[in-house]
């Protein structure tokens, strides 16, 4: 079922067309089904964050968007370019527009490395411009991240956590990409710094025209940066809408129990009255369980639920989710 929504949409700068990931164990004698079988756009110019579980699958997704991992099903199109179409060269350019920051700074820099040398890196790797020409940008690059001038001299030792998380920012944007894939980029640092840092996205995103996938497991991040939200449970999406509607109005039993359980204190929108505590364990993505995979975790589930899987389907406009029940009246999950 599909549902037209009030305000046109921003054309795609990624879609994301039933996308697989899958790993093969140590043993090789099972596969992890990290991804499997996903549908979305990244809308230009927006924030897309993606929140779920530990191992539910949001790196992968990630890594996947920037090149990083191959899809073992589906497609990927960015800019409606299918990189599988593209010679090597002009793949090699095409997949600089599209980066992805980490949690931990330090892993991002070499510690032998001044701060100048670090942000200069990828545009030697990739051969832009005169050398004077890599050093102005370079420069350039950690004033606009808010690093003074001498910064450049100095080692990643002598900066802070935030310090040195704005020194990959900076990187990043050398290569004057469209779109940055953020992992748990703030989870690493300080409280007291958080804001800053995201504020600093933001002021990059407005002036820069960026596009941006945040990942993360801190609704508190999501609600304050995303224009829409997905919620992924073991390797799949099963709910995504704009934020306010996915924090205001939940439509899935797993979002619900999420947001029920955070325990900082959240945008009013976000804060529910009682506490929903799911019982059993996560399944493993080598064995999901059949039909909705959150059915054994699920307050919910009825026999139709081990039988089918419920179709990705657009039940408001814009709000999409996977629940059998989801639509029905007296659904009103507590
Ligand atoms: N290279 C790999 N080989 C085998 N299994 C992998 C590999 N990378 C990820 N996995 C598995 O795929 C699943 C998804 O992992 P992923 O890192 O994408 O989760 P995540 O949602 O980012 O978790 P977290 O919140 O802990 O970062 C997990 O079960 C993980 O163990
Ligand atoms: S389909 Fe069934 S088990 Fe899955 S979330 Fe909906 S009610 Fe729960
Ligand atoms: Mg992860």
């Amino acid at each position: 079922m599909t549902a037209a929504s009030a305000e046109p949409r921003r054309e795609p700068i990624v879609s994301v067309h039933d996308l697989q990931v899958r790993f093969q164990t140590t043993d090789r004698r099972a596969t992890v089904k990290a991804v499997d079988g996903v549908n979305f756009d990244v809308r230009r110019g927006e924030t897309f964050g993606i929140i779920g579980e530990s191992g539910s699958g949001k790196t992968t997704i990630g890594r996947a968007l920037v090149f990083l991992q191959q899809p073992s099903g589906g497609a990927i199109l960015h800019d409606g370019i299918d990189p599988r179409a593209l010679s090597r060269g002009a793949f090699q350019s095409h997949r600089r527009d599209y980066q992805i920051i980490f949690q931990d700074p330090n892993a991002a820099l070499n510690p032998r490395m001044t701060i100048l040398a670090s942000v200069l890196e990828p545009l030697e790797l990739a051969r832009i411009g005169t050398k004077a020409e890599r050093e102005r940008q370079a420069r350039e690059a950690l004033e606009r991240v808010g690093l003074p001038q001498e910064f450049g001299e100095r080692y990643p030792h002598q900066l802070s956590g935030g310090q040195k998380q704005r020194v990959v920012i900076a990187r990043a944007l050398t290569l004057r990409p469209k779109l940055i894939v953020c992992d748990e980029v703030v989870a690493a640092l300080d409280m007291s710094i958080r804001g800053d840092v995201l504020n600093l996205f933001a002021d990059l995103q407005r002036d820069l025209g960026l596009t941006y996938v945040f990942i993360t497991h801190d609704l508190a991040v999501v609600s304050h940066i995303s224009e829409r939200v997905a919620v992924m449970y073991l390797g799949q999406f099963v709910e995504l809408g704009p934020t306010e509607a996915v924090a205001e109005r939940p439509l899935h039993p797993y979002t619900i129990a999420l947001l029920s359980a955070e325990p900082r204190p959240l945008p009013s929108a976000m804060r529910t009255d009682a506490r929903i505590v799911l019982q059993g364990e996560v399944p493993s993505p080598i064995d999901p369980p059949s039909g909705c995979r959150f059915r054994t975790r699920c307050p919910h589930a009825q026999p139709l639920c081990a039988q089918q899987a419920p179709d990705w389907r657009e039940l408001k406009p814009d709000h999409w989710v996977a629940c059998h029940f989801a639509d029905r009246p007296n659904f009103s999950p507590s």
